[in-house]
């Protein structure tokens, strides 16, 4: 909640008006990230906003790296043919607000 008059950007919010970021598009600023559109996953610098900022920055992040790299190296030894089993065109991103996730990603091996 904006609690004076101010502004961001080119947008003027009232006080007691209520700002909701929005992470997912955050991190697809092309005035920030080179290539916003593209997965990079060796993009350094990379200032993104996924674990929140400042404060409130996720106490959990290096734990969720973590879960994920243990996640992904099993699934990898384990099934080493993985692969998509759909068209890049046929994924449709979930219609969620603030979370940017695929409704189903079809695979193989
Ligand atoms: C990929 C997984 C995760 C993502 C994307 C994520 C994302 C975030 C984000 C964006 C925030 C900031 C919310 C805000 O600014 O209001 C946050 C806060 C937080 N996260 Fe996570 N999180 C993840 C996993 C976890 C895990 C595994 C834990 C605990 C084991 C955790 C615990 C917390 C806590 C306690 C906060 C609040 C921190 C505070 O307000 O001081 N998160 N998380």
């Amino acid at each position: 909640m904006a609690v004076r008059d101010t502004r961001i950007a080119a947008t003027r919010i009232r006080a007691g008006e209520a700002v909701i970021p929005v992470n997912a598009c955050a991190n697809r600023d092309p005035s920030v990230f080179a290539g916003a559109e593209t997965l990079d996953l060796a993009r350094r610098p990379n200032p993104h906003l996924a674990f929140g900022f400042g404060v409130h920055h996720c106490s959990g992040a290096a734990f969720a790296r973590l879960q994920l790299q243990v996640a992904l190296r099993v699934l990898t030894r384990n099934c080493p043919q993985l692969r998509l089993a759909a068209t890049l065109e046929a994924l449709r991103c979930r219609r969620d607000f603030a979370f940017r996730a695929l409704e189903s990603l079809p695979v193989t091996w």
